[in-house]
């Protein structure tokens, strides 16, 4: 696996394999990798001749309350896992690798409908920070294909909508979550659960089918199962519900149209541990 840290040494190398007739895969990533990330990466291997993973915490997209600085940096934990994986090319950029030092840094907007709704109401400003950060790690890799996770459903989203608005020539997947045994989403955060907390966790999941199941099965009071299944997550334990919602995977907003696709999206506080998870509907059918 070869580990670089300059944009060059990326082009110079993507470009080689480029020649060659072999196509690209990339997974962007932050690090503190945990069995979802490598999904991720098992996805691209399978659509790619070879695969990049990018490792880069990405400082724009953290608010000024958040917590860039302690952010868990796991860089040889990280590069040993994805070494086991076989992935070709691990990006290592520093700050000044990837952002100008003047303050006059270009960067790239979300689209203000799909960003001024759920994690981009609650954290202003970050989901310019992702788009502006894909897009160069875009320009850097030149991938023909890249993967995010289901799981941060609207940056998917977004990214998948930037991707189109802007002309960029990537394929972009949605890789499905990966779950513990008991059903919780994998995530980095889950590491900051005590554990009484840890056993409260996965019923979010289990609040998140029962609304699936109620619309699957002709349930169109999508407001009265929102709210049912709110007050279920606090009698379960959790400290606060930042909102669990039934909406369009497309504009992201409630919906009751024939035919939509839907997204449950929910987001539940344990102590200060937000904890995202959500569950897909392809094939809901509004009945008149
Ligand atoms: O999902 C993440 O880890 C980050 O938002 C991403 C896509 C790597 C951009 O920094």
């Amino acid at each position: 696996m070869l580990k670089v840290e300059t944009v060059q040494e990326v082009r110079d190398q993507v470009a080689a394999w480029k020649k060659q007739g072999l196509t690209v895969g990339f997974v962007p990533t932050m690090g503190n990798l945990h069995e979802g990330h490598l999904s991720l990466v098992t996805n691209a291997k399978k659509q790619t001749d070879k695969v990049v993973v990018s490792i880069f915490v990405n400082p724009l997209q953290f608010g000024p309350d958040e917590d860039f600085e302690r952010y868990p940096r796991t860089l040889d934990q990280d590069c040993e896992k994805l070494e086991k994986q076989k992935v070709d090319l691990v990006f290592l950029p520093s700050v000044g690798e990837m952002y100008s030092q003047d303050g006059m840094n270009t960067t790239v907007k979300a689209p203000e409908a799909l960003n001024s709704l759920w994690e981009g109401a609650e954290r202003p400003g970050h989901f310019d920070g992702v788009t502006t950060v894909v897009t160069k790690l875009f320009n850097i890799v030149q991938p023909n294909v890249a993967v995010f996770g289901q799981k941060d459903f609207q940056q998917w989203r977004i990214i998948r909508k930037m991707t189109y608005d802007l002309c960029l020539p990537i394929t972009i997947i949605k890789a499905p979550i990966e779950r513990d045994k008991d059903g919780l989403a994998l995530s980095s955060r889950n590491q900051y659960l005590s554990e009484s907390q840890r056993k409260i966790a996965p019923k979010l999941f289990v609040v998140l089918q029962d609304i699936v199941a109620a619309i699957k099965s002709g349930n169109e009071l999508f407001v009265n199962l929102e709210d049912i299944a709110k007050k279920q997550l606090l009698a379960h334990g959790f400290d606060e519900v930042d909102y669990i919602k039934i909406v369009s995977q497309d504009t992201l907003k409630p919906t009751q149209e024939q035919e939509a696709k839907l997204v449950v999206m929910a987001v539940a506080r344990l102590g200060s541990t937000r904890l995202l998870d959500n569950i897909c509907i392809d094939d809901f059918k509004h009945i008149d």
